[in-house]
């Protein structure tokens, strides 16, 4: 599924069509480049399924916790060996959470071929263009 998003009204919009499919133990992985988008899609999920929490960028603390939502960015992640050593595996396979994951490049060899993937690219200023695989 492709969108053009052409304000952040729309992709307020598609995280809630999204929210409204996901199941806990589901994962997201949400790729683009700096200010594509990511963290203000997470924002808006969070949102839509009722949790009340301030979504920030985790950057500097790899990890947060929202409810049932695990929030990473693993920008400064170095190695697929790092992120086991911080756990990554147990995150990925708990149940109990939605997983939603920034910078995912890193540990693709660990996702199931059930992880849903989101692509956000930037257009213009408030254009974005975001690409949906694997969701049904
Ligand atoms: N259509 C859009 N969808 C999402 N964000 C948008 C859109 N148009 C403009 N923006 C802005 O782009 C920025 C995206 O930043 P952010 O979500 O932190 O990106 P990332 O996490 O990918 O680095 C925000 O300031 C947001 O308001
Ligand atoms: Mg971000």
């Amino acid at each position: 599924m492709e969108v053009l998003s052409c304000s952040t009204k729309d992709t307020k919009e598609l995280a809630g069509t999204i929210a409204k499919k996901l199941k806990k133990g589901d994962t997201l992985a949400l790729y683009g480049e700096l200010g594509s988008g990511k963290t203000t899609f997470v924002r808006y999920l969070v949102e839509a399924l009722g949790i009340c929490s301030r979504v920030q960028s985790p950057t500097f603390v790899l990890h947060r916790k929202y409810g049932f939502i695990n929030h990473l960015d693993l920008y400064r992640l170095k190695s697929v060996v790092e992120a086991k050593n911080l756990g990554i595996e147990d995150i990925l396979r708990d149940k109990d959470f939605v997983t939603i994951i920034e910078w995912p490049k890193l540990i693709e060899e660990l996702f199931s071929d059930r992880t849903i993937c989101i692509n956000f690219e930037h257009i213009g200023e408030n254009e974005r263009k975001i690409t949906i695989h694997n969701f049904n």
